[in-house]
């Protein structure tokens, strides 16, 4: 009972989240992010439609809910970091928490770059929208320009450096009470235009036409790899934002909400974006092109195109913005955890060095270009390297954490408020934790590392 008036005390004076509403707007406003936007969609329709989909939901209910709630319940037991949760569990383990901060931070670093032509769009929307036949070139010239996409880089950054300034509770939970359902709402908007465009059911039929001869191990890999990156699994955010919950909290029923809502933006992006690709005429592709090429041209040939497009950019501003806060945050908590330095400080030390460390990768789609590390320049290296390698291999520590170190029983007594909550899928979540997600995850390393 000391020990827990004594955790209650500890993290008050490192933050705590008002209100589960605003844990949970906040956790899936990580969540919810480019990954849902320009990447699902598209994975979806290229690998089965409705097929995908089904795989896809069956590995967020087996592997995405089971790792974000090991993951919430190594926070709120630690009440510190993510190095400091996983350190104050297990002596020897803080570096599953390290790897994971490293890598959510190589991820800020290309993030906000992504985050910076975001805003440049916005921008062009605001001053009257950008020509359809023009949107390759203009896409082409702005990423690869030297000097613009940094001052967006920038600007992004420190919009970043702002929100998380204020604090979990000021800052965060405020800014992503806003933002995510200011997303939702728009997103609908854009959805409704989409589907009821003429021609609009070519692109549902893309999107969930199902056709299981296209599940292959590869499908396999790519759902679990889209189910980690859009559930910010395996990168310490969860961790970081699981330790500023209440101790009596129902942390079960949060991180069944989490991927829920996730997986409904998901879902709510593929009907908002396919339909009307198609119905215009244009091919749908995944990633960049997608969003700043063709989506563009699509908005061009639109009635009303401007407007939407603009309500487009401002809720995929949202979606970046709200999961570049979660990645800043992971690291800001470690320095302020561990280092007992200011946030004021912290925060800006750490968007100093993010923004310098994503110089090289916005430049590599310039006058960078040509500098090959390892065969690949240095923003696909950064990518690479995080989804590839340090997101899986985080994945399954992580994994062996709760399953073998610390021990699924004791986690679920964290998860229960010890034995106060029900937690009916308790054994299976303890199955899940030991024995399916591990051997998925080392399925997948095994494939990335062939
Ligand atoms: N989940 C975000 C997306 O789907 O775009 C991306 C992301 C955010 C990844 C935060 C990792 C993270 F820590």
């Amino acid at each position: 009972m000391s020990e827990l008036r004594a955790e209650g005390v500890a993290s008050k004076s490192r933050g705590q989240w008002n209100s589960t509403f605003g844990f949970v707007m906040a956790a899936a406003g990580s969540a919810i992010g480019l990954g849902n936007l320009w990447k699902f969609p598209y994975l979806a329709g290229k690998n089965g439609g409705g097929a995908f989909v089904i795989l896809y939901l069956s590995l967020i209910v087996i592997v995405g809910f089971c790792l974000v709630l090991a993951e919430m319940s190594v926070g709120r037991k630690g009440q510190s970091d993510a190095y400091g949760s996983f350190k104050k569990i297990n002596e020897k383990c803080g570096f599953i928490g390290m790897i994971g901060v490293v890598t959510s931070f190589i991820i800020l670093s290309y993030y906000s770059v992504i985050g910076g032509w975001i805003l440049k769009y916005i921008g062009s929307y605001f001053a009257g929208g950008i020509s359809g036949g023009e949107s390759s070139n203009y896409f082409v010239s702005l990423i690869s320009s030297p000097l613009e996409p940094l001052v967006y880089h920038l600007g992004f950054m420190m919009i970043t450096a702002l929100i998380v300034l204020g604090g979990v509770e000021k800052g965060i939970e405020r800014a992503s009470k806003f933002m995510m359902p200011t997303l939702f709402i728009l997103l609908i908007f854009v959805g409704i235009r989409s589907v009821t465009l003429p021609g609009a059911t070519e692109g549902i039929k893309f999107f969930l036409k199902p056709d299981f001869s296209k599940i292959t191990m590869g499908t396999f890999i790519a759902a679990l790899g889209q189910v980690f990156f859009s559930l910010s699994l395996g990168m310490g955010v969860m961790v970081t934002y699981g330790s500023y919950l209440k101790k009596d909290g129902n942390m079960p029923k949060d991180s069944l909400t989490i991927p829920f809502i996730d997986t409904i933006i998901a879902m709510l992006a593929g009907f908002a974006i396919l339909p009307a690709v198609f119905a215009l005429g244009f091919e749908p592709g995944q990633g960049p092109g997608l969003m700043f090429v063709t989506l563009p041209a699509v908005f061009d040939k639109m009635p009303w195109g401007n407007f939407f497009g603009g309500m487009f950019f401002v809720l995929v501003f949202f979606a970046a913005v709200t999961s570049s806060i979660s990645l800043l945050e992971t690291s800001v908590s470690l320095v302020v955890d561990q280092f007992k330095l200011n946030r004021v400080k912290a925060v800006i030390l750490l968007a100093t060095i993010a923004f310098i460390l994503g110089v090289p990768s916005s430049l590599a789609n310039g006058i960078l270009g040509e500098t090959m590390i390892f065969g690949k320049n240095f923003f696909d290296l950064m990518v690479f390297l995080t989804d590839n390698i340090l997101l899986p291999v985080g994945g399954l520590l992580l994994c062996l954490f709760v399953g073998y170190i610390w021990g699924p029983e004791e986690a679920l007594k964290e998860i229960t408020n010890n034995n106060k909550l029900k937690f009916k899928l308790g054994k299976l979540w303890i199955f899940g934790i030991r024995y399916i997600a591990p051997v998925m995850l080392g399925i997948v390393i095994f494939n990335c590392l062939k």
